[in-house]
């Protein structure tokens, strides 16, 4: 009986540390259908990184030229606002409305300067005025300030002509990292963003992030020990938005159900975070996010 009490302990005690640290356990794949959507998703990402598409009239259909962003090609989309003349924070984008999805899509640019962003040493932290004791990373914080009037103006009026749109939020690598903090800014003010991060940074103090992290809709990709969501580090004060969907598909191979899996938590030691310190040597798993995401980068705008 006593030997029964305490093997009934020590598994409830078990049960406890599972639920408050995932274990291989959470682990799970998703849905084929789920998958579609997030090769989908970031094609809109992809096309950000192509001058026509961040330079684009009202009314421009967008196009990749190195022909990453075919589904994107198919679909009956047009741009209605593009961004990226602004010399302090290197912000571009688009927001576009896809009829054959029916959605309206914010779109971030990476930031030609990752490398530099990388060897920052830095990272402020900024009050972005969401939550109680949040904190949001300074520059990522202001890439989104400089623009969304903007968007703003161009969201309330694009809702209001299509009620049935959803409204998608994405972005790679720091274009990731500003989308997080739009969709979070967004969501705010009454807008149900939907957030596809791939490659995202860390963007936010603990209780933003836990912020962010409630509001749901969000889907937050790394990929095997990519350096960018490494970045700000743990010890910084900076954590991630959960859960994350980690790819261990090697570089340009093409992405299964299997190859993705979904950890819950902040900080989770399965995916990315344990895959060791930020190496810019394996910058080259930043750019395979289903397709080679910055494809469309040109030899590089000077860090300005
Ligand atoms: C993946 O594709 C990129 C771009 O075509 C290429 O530079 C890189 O060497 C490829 N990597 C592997 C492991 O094949």
């Amino acid at each position: 009986m006593h030997f029964l009490s305490s093997v009934v302990t020590v598994l409830s005690s078990m049960a406890l540390l599972a639920s408050s640290y995932p274990t291989s356990f959470d682990i799970r794949d998703i849905p084929t259908t789920q998958l579609d959507d997030f090769k989908f998703w970031v094609q809109y990402a992809a096309a950000t990184y192509c001058p026509n598409n961040y330079v684009a009239p009202d009314g421009y259909k967008p196009n990749c030229p190195v022909g990453n962003c075919p589904d994107v090609e198919s679909a009956d989309t047009t741009i209605k606002l593009s961004f990226s003349d602004d010399t302090i924070t290197d912000t571009a984008g688009f927001v576009a409305v896809d009829n054959t999805n029916k959605a309206i899509i914010v779109a971030f640019r990476g930031s030609y300067s990752v490398r530099n962003w990388i060897t920052d040493v830095t990272f402020p932290h900024i009050d972005p005025g969401l939550c109680e004791g949040c904190q949001a990373e300074l520059g990522f914080w202001t890439a989104w300030e400089v623009i969304r009037d903007q968007i703003q103006d161009q969201l309330k009026e694009l809702t209001s002509q299509h009620h049935d749109y959803k409204i998608v939020v994405v972005g790679h690598s720091l274009g990731a990292a500003i989308a997080s903090l739009a969709a979070a800014d967004l969501r705010t003010k009454g807008y149900d963003a939907i957030l596809y991060a791939y490659a995202a940074p860390r963007v936010a103090n603990p209780a933003l992030a836990q912020f962010i992290t409630q509001q749901g809709n969000n889907y937050r990709f790394t990929h095997l020990d990519d350096p960018v969501p490494k970045l700000p580090l743990l010890s910084m004060d900076y954590v991630h938005i959960s859960p994350e969907y980690y790819i261990t598909a090697p570089d340009n191979a093409t992405i299964t159900d299997a190859d993705v899996t979904v950890l819950e938590g902040e900080v989770n030691f399965n995916g990315n975070t344990g895959t060791g310190l930020p190496d810019v040597l394996a910058f080259h798993s930043h750019v395979w996010y289903f397709i080679h995401a910055d494809a469309c980068k040109g030899p590089g705008l000077p860090f300005r």
